[in-house]
Parts: structure tokens; C-alpha cells; sequence
């Protein structure tokens, strides 16, 4: 199978979305009044001329600002995804997507097919009227991931870099360098279309839950809502959400996941009724940090589960996908 694929000219996948990056705006210097999602995908690869003499196939899936992404497009977007990835002459896939999402797109993607052929997410800060658009470069820098041999795994590629699924997150709401891999940093940068690495790609870093995970009835899956701590927080909106049915609750407290004691208090109520609280922090780099070495240390709150390294809006996606009921064999 392997030495069929070989001789295969590889193919790109290039699976429309929407977002900045087919955006367009009256004025060219206008580079926050434009409207997103406007052109076709095929429109956007059709202006890379260096895309031109590669086998690229492209496919328009939705065409919508990423900030009204949603569970059922989310199931249909993996479930494309998988059956291209299953060509033997699909070499990678490229998703053309909305930057205000993309990190949550890229981790549920990864966590349900942690793919082993490359799953390329990219995006754009400028719309493709602006002066200095972003777009085609990270159109083509993504699409030369994904043709690049051993690649693997959901990744970000966006201004020069190479993100992992796992890590990429959305740091700056204008510049052009949006964003960032906290600790871990990139997986590589790409310069005039050659890729310097720095560490492994993701495909091995965790374990697929599969398709057949997620409730075909996206309406059906399970609530789970983000709260932040802050000053003069309290138990309130804690309250509304038990009432509005809840499942889980990923909280971003401050530092490291400390939670105003109010707010504190109505979340192990909520917990001791049945409803999953996870501790995150609302600290833009780093996560929660729970045990020393000392096994036999306290930890720091022993009440509420950590998220560890999780951001807020990742934290959401793992509880989401772990209060899921296992699919029958
Ligand atoms: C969106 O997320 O769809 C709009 C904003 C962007 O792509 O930068």
C-alpha cells in the first residue's frame, strides 16, 4: 500500500471555511472594517501562482466567521477530514479557517482523529483587499506542510511557524504574528518554503477518540460553559448555569487557578451535585501548576480537579468530550 501511495502525486485537500483570510473589505487600507468568509476557497488558491503546478483539490464546506463555529459543523469538518485523509494520493489536508477559533478547532480535531498524515489549519489577520494581506502566504506555507514528507498530526500554520494542535493559541487581536505555542514554542518555521524544525509533530501525542465518539446529534452534546474569576466575582452565574442544565464547568481562575472564595464555594456545590468542575487559569502563558515534588504535598486546591496545561477554551473540549458517552461496540 505504502509503495502505491509513492508513486501517487500527492495531492492537497484544501477544505474551505470562511474567516479573515476570505474576507474582503471596500478599502484597501481598511483592515478591521471588512467582512469575513466572502471568497471561495478555489478563489484563494487560484491567486497563489506558485500553487499552480501542484495537485491541489479544494472543497467549500460552510463559508462563516469562525467566532459562529459549532458542534455539528465541527463533526462534519473531522468526518471530511477522515475520508480525505484516507485517499492514498491525499498527502495532507489544509482547513482555510477563522483565526478568532481556530486553536479550538485544532485541538478537538486532534484529540478525535490525531491524524497521521498532516491535518493543516491556516488563517489570516488581514482580509484579502488589505495592502499587506497575510493570507496567500499562509495559504502557501500550509499547503507545503502538508506535502512535506513525515509530517503528521493537526497543526497551525500561520506567519512563518508551525504550531501544534495542542499548543497553538490566539495571543494578539491585530498584529500579523497572532500567535503562539506557550512553552512548548513552534514545531518549525518555514522559510522561502523549507521547514526548520524543532520538535516532533503531534501525531503521537495523545490517542484518537474516533468519529464514532461524537453524537451524531450535535444538539445532544454535552453543555459545559467557561467562567472567569475576577474581582467581586460570585456563586450567581454559577447558580444561572445549574439552572440552564449544565454538565460541566471549566473555570479560569487567576494565577494559578486561585478562584475568588464566592465563586469558590457555589462551584464545590455544583460539584457535589454532579456537575464537572475543571480549574483552569486565565493567564495567557502557562497553566496550573498543582504538585510539587513531594507527593505528600497538599495541593494547591484540593477540591476542584486541575487543568494542568489546558487553557480555558481547551479545558471546555476535553470535558465536552469526556462527559460523551463511549460508543457501543
Ligand atoms: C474569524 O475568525 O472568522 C474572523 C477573524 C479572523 O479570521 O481573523
Amino acid at each position: 500500500m505504502q509503495n502505491i501511495a509513492r508513486t501517487l502525486t500527492p495531492t492537497v485537500v484544501v477544505i474551505g471555511t470562511g474567516g479573515t483570510i476570505a474576507g474582503t473589505a471596500a478599502d484597501a487600507s481598511d483592515n478591521i472594517g471588512y467582512r469575513a468568509a466572502q471568497l471561495g476557497a478555489a478563489q484563494l488558491v487560484a491567486a497563489i501562482p506558485a500553487l499552480a503546478g501542484m495537485t491541489i483539490k479544494v472543497e467549500q464546506l460552510t463559508q462563516i466567521d469562525s467566532k459562529d463555529m459549532g458542534f455539528a459543523l465541527w463533526r462534519t469538518l473531522a468526518e471530511r477530514v477522515a475520508q480525505q485523509l484516507a485517499r492514498p494520493e491525499v498527502s495532507g489536508v489544509v482547513i482555510t479557517h477563522g483565526t478568532d477559533t481556530l486553536e479550538e478547532t485544532a485541538y478537538f480535531l486532534q484529540r478525535v482523529l490525531a491524524p497521521c498524515k498532516p491535518v493543516v489549519l491556516t488563517a489570516a489577520m488581514r482580509p484579502a483587499t488589505a495592502l499587506l494581506s497575510d493570507g496567500p502566504q499562509n495559504l502557501l506555507d500550509a499547503v507545503r506542510v502538508a506535502r512535506e514528507p513525515g509530517a503528521s498530526g493537526v497543526v497551525a500554520v500561520l506567519a512563518g511557524t508551525v504550531h501544534g494542535a495542542l499548543e497553538v493559541r490566539k495571543l494578539h487581536t491585530y498584529r500579523l504574528d497572532a500567535f503562539g505555542s506557550g512553552d512548548a514554542g513552534p514545531i518549525a518555521h518555514i522559510e522561502e518554503g523549507r521547514l526548520r524544525r524543532h520538535r516532533p509533530w503531534p501525531h503521537g501525542q495523545g490517542q484518537a477518540l474516533g468519529l464514532a465518539w461524537l453524537p451524531v446529534d450535535a444538539a445532544s452534546w454535552p453543555r459545559v460553559e467557561v467562567l472567569t474569576s475576577h474581582a467581586g466575582a460570585d456563586g450567581r452565574l454559577v447558580d444561572a448555569l445549574r439552572a440552564a442544565g449544565v454538565r460541566g464547568i471549566v473555570v479560569a481562575g487567576t494565577g494559578n487557578g486561585s478562584l475568588h472564595h464566592a465563586l469558590d464555594a457555589a462551584l464545590l456545590e455544583a460539584q457535589a451535585d454532579g456537575i464537572e468542575v475543571l480549574r483552569s487559569t486565565r493567564c495567557p502563558q502557562g497553566g496550573v501548576v498543582e504538585a510539587g515534588a513531594d507527593p505528600q504535598a497538599p495541593l494547591a486546591h484540593p477540591g476542584l480537579r486541575s487543568a494542568g496545561s489546558l487553557t480555558p477554551v481547551q479545558a471546555r473540549i476535553e470535558l465536552m468530550l469526556s462527559l460523551m458517552p463511549s460508543p457501543t461496540p
